[in-house]
């Protein structure tokens, strides 16, 4: 084995292993010059170029309005990958990549816009044989999304398949998502459309179904009979990150709520699925959606964070961001209490909160379960032992962990609460692949089922805009929560009303 050989990843070992190699393809990405091209999409390119995971024959095609060329392009996106990477930077898998890229400065809204890009795609499929595969990769902002599809979809390759993946946020409310679902569906197939909600590519989150249906002991006690409440926690320490102009229109209602979060609940709620087709999960999600409500406007508060520390550094309010109102009413936390209307979830509470600026970077689920029934201990010898609680932790330190009660060593029976663990960092010795890795190697291979369909939207923000509709009558007095807690109080007195707390950190 030569030096290089050992070097490289073996995606067998790393457990990448592909269920077929993706046809030869082109993937378009609108929005080239932008955020999430920078610093998500080329460096989980460059991750699997790293792998060998893309197809011998590919073409990526960058758009944007911004002036520039192959090498400029070129140039920006080392830059790029050398930043946001998660590997080791090697010039020549770059390079091999580099040789892949082209870049075309266009505007779709001007005249003939489009016609340049047709050109460049053309040439690129003939040079490398592309069969006239196409990926469309919508990174931009939705208002430039109709000039797009309605583009894309009248010169649509006459040889191959064609795939379009929208990027998030899709739609405002739920007339903006059927409009934009009625307006995909005029050019393109549903199992041709890509609705990403990143959320889904997070090896921890599909580890939630190999968690439930890999293992015969949880499913038996998945249930109302076993469980206490569910707490789904998805809090960043972050602010808005130069993000004004779309978050002060989105909300943490709309920015996590309705997608992330929501789609956190039903793969934690739902049915066991038949099999892991892309439509019998879809539809096994979707019913959890259906199902799902709030018992009434006092089950959801809202909460904008005024100055604060994070980590020892004192950061602005959210008033006080650049390009934010200083009069915003725009939520930065959102706590809520679901209930999930059916035989396996009634009158089981999923309590769940998310927010920017907060104590800390934490995504989990928390399944607690309900107290044993009679401990045959002295009162005493068990003050410190808590109910059993099976924790996910989605990020950071990735992994799932279940508190149980054991016996304080020692004479006499004294029993407190300790943590079985499981670590990804240790239990498979390779890092973790970035959300965006999987979810564009799977458009190429045409598996749907990380990604969200049009009813699935629907139902999300249905229940979004029967919460928001209850906001116009009252104005909370922002802000409300210090930068670098866990939210206002309300929050934790909407568990409090209940007889229960947020789980401790
Ligand atoms: C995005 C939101 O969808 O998810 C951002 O728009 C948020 O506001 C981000 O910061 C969180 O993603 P992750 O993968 O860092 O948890």
């Amino acid at each position: 084995m030569t030096d290089t050989a050992e070097q490289q990843p073996n995606p067998l070992a790393e457990g990448l292993l592909v269920r077929r190699v993706p046809d030869p393809c082109a993937l378009v990405i609108f929005g080239a010059s932008g955020d999430l091209t920078h610093k998500k999409l080329m460096p989980a390119l460059y991750s699997l170029a790293f792998r060998h995971l893309l197809p011998l024959h590919f073409a990526i095609v960058g758009v944007a309005r911004t002036e520039g060329d192959d090498d400029s392009w070129r140039a920006e996106m080392k830059e790029a990958v050398q930043q946001h990477g998660r590997d080791e930077f090697r010039q020549d898998v770059w390079d091999e990549l580099a040789a892949t890229m082209h870049y075309v400065a266009t505007d779709f809204a001007d005249e003939g816009g489009e016609g340049k890009l047709e050109e460049l795609v053309e040439r690129c499929d003939k040079e490398n044989q592309l069969g006239g595969n196409r990926v469309y990769y919508l990174a931009v902002p939705p208002p430039a999304f109709p000039t797009i599809v309605k583009a894309l979809g009248e010169r649509r390759s006459t040889t191959g398949w064609t795939r379009l993946i929208v990027e998030k946020p899709f739609g405002h409310d739920l007339a903006s998502a059927r409009e934009l679902n009625k307006l995909l569906w005029e050019h393109f197939a549903e199992n041709e459309i890509f609705r990403i909600d990143h959320y889904l590519g997070k090896e921890t989150v599909q580890n939630m179904l190999a968690l439930r249906f890999a293992n015969g002991v949880f499913e038996p006690i998945w249930n109302r009979q076993f469980i206490d409440h569910v707490q789904i926690t998805v809090a960043e320490s972050i602010g808005i990150e130069g993000r004004a102009g779309y978050y002060e229109q989105a909300g943490a209602m709309r920015d996590i709520f309705q997608n992330h979060l929501l789609q956190l609940l039903a793969l934690t709620a739902m049915e066991p699925p038949i099999d892991f087709a892309a439509d019998s999960v879809h539809s096994e999600k979707v019913k959890v959606l259906k199902a799902l409500h709030t018992p009434g406007p006092k089950s959801v508060v809202r909460g904008q964070y005024g100055r604060g520390f994070i980590e020892g550094q004192e950061v602005p309010a959210y008033r006080e961001e650049a390009g934010v109102a200083p009069n915003s009413m725009t939520e930065t936390f959102v706590a809520a209490k679901l209930y999930v209307d059916n035989w396996r979830w009634a009158d089981t509470p999923f309590y769940v909160r998310m927010g920017k600026r907060l104590a800390r970077r934490e995504t989990t689920i928390a399944i607690q379960f309900k107290r044993a029934p009679h401990p045959p201990f002295e009162e005493t010898s068990a003050e410190g032992l808590r109910p059993n609680v099976l924790l996910v932790h989605v990020q950071p330190d990735e992994g799932v962990s279940l508190a149980i009660g054991a016996k304080v060593p020692g004479q006499g029976m004294t029993i407190r609460t300790v943590h079985m663990d499981f670590l990804y960092g240790g239990a498979f010795r390779t890092g973790m692949p970035e959300a965006y890795e999987r979810l564009i190697l799977d458009t190429m291979l045409g598996d749907g089922t990380l990604f969200t369909r049009s009813d699935e939207v629907e139902e999300q923000w249905l229940l979004v805009d029967s919460i928001v509709a209850g906001w116009q009558r009252d104005r909370p007095a922002f802000p409300n929560y210090a930068a670098g807690t866990w939210g206002p109080p309300s929050s934790e007195e909407l568990l409090r009303r209940d007889g229960r707390s947020w789980r401790r950190h």
